[in-house]
């Protein structure tokens, strides 16, 4: 089982939208994946049209619920663990929680998912929130991988470059950047692509093109998979899907 995170500290950078399309991609190519949110925002549910602030990670870090009443079925394949109706109290607890279970407040994240070593899941895909904090700090330690999705314009690459300086504090390399929302009709996205493949040509992964249906697909609660099939968004995102699921193979893995 391989675990990714979608993550960087700024905000409104694709990070949602890529967790579930990755998440949903590899769930077409039949592999069984969960999907996790650890956004307060809950927005990976809204996503694939499932009704937000229900039970989720909030509530099985607490010890309210089970994994098994917690885990929603998505799609085919597809499964979601919702951040829930209380992760902003659980963000604001960590530490008191960490002390209960007798837990270092880095451990949170990791116990509240140990039910995923037995099961029979291929990927674990967890969607993060912008800013840092320590639930962040969880997601970073429990991933294998973490992609950076960020659009080609300038205040978003230093937003990605703060980003980086955080990998290396946790003693993480820098695994991928993922080129999002990328508007060709912009005339500084070429100029910032290029500067991107010559600094960071070996973790660079292909683009993700600009679409409104993207925005149309998840306000319908569809991915764009759904919602306009063979479009070239769509292509992209299963690109994405097969060239991580065959990188994959050389990965080290946290998982046991
Ligand atoms: N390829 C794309 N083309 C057009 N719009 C996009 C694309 N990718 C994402 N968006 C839109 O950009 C906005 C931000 O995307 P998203 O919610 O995925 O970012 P985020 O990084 O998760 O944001 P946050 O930091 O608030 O969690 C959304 O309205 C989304 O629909
Ligand atoms: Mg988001």
């Amino acid at each position: 089982m391989k675990r990714v995170a979608l993550a960087i500290e700024k905000g409104g950078t694709g990070k949602t939208t890529s967790a579930v399309h990755l998440a949903h991609a590899l769930a077409l190519m039949g592999r069984n994946v969960l999907l996790v949110d650890t956004d307060t925002q809950d927005q990976c549910a809204a996503h694939l049209g499932l009704k937000q602030f229900q039970p989720g990670l909030a509530e099985l870090i607490l010890g309210e619920v089970t994994p098994r009443q917690a885990v929603l079925k998505a799609r085919d394949r597809l499964y979601l663990l919702p951040a829930g109706e209380k992760l902003d109290q659980v963000k604001a607890g960590l530490d008191d929680i960490a002390a209960r279970a007798s837990l270092e407040t880095r451990e949170i994240l990791a116990q509240a998912l140990s039910f995923t070593s037995s099961g029979s899941l291929d990927w674990i895909i967890l969607d993060t929130a912008p800013g840092s904090d320590a639930l962040l700090l969880n997601v970073l330690l429990f991933a294998d991988v973490v992609i950076t999705p960020v659009p080609p314009e300038m205040l978003a690459i230093r937003g990605m470059m703060r980003f980086f300086r955080t990998l290396r504090l946790l003693g993480r390399s820098v695994d991928y950047i993922l080129p999002t929302i990328h508007d060709k009709r912009v005339s500084k996205t070429q100029r910032i692509m290029d500067k991107l493949k010559e600094r960071f040509s070996d973790i660079l992964l292909n683009k993700i093109s600009y679409t409104s249906m993207i925005s149309e697909a998840a306000g319908a609660g569809l991915t764009i998979f759904e919602y306009k099939p063979g479009h070239g968004a769509a292509q992209e995102y299963i690109h994405l899907a097969e060239t991580i699921d065959k990188e994959s193979r050389s990965w080290r893995t946290n998982a046991a």
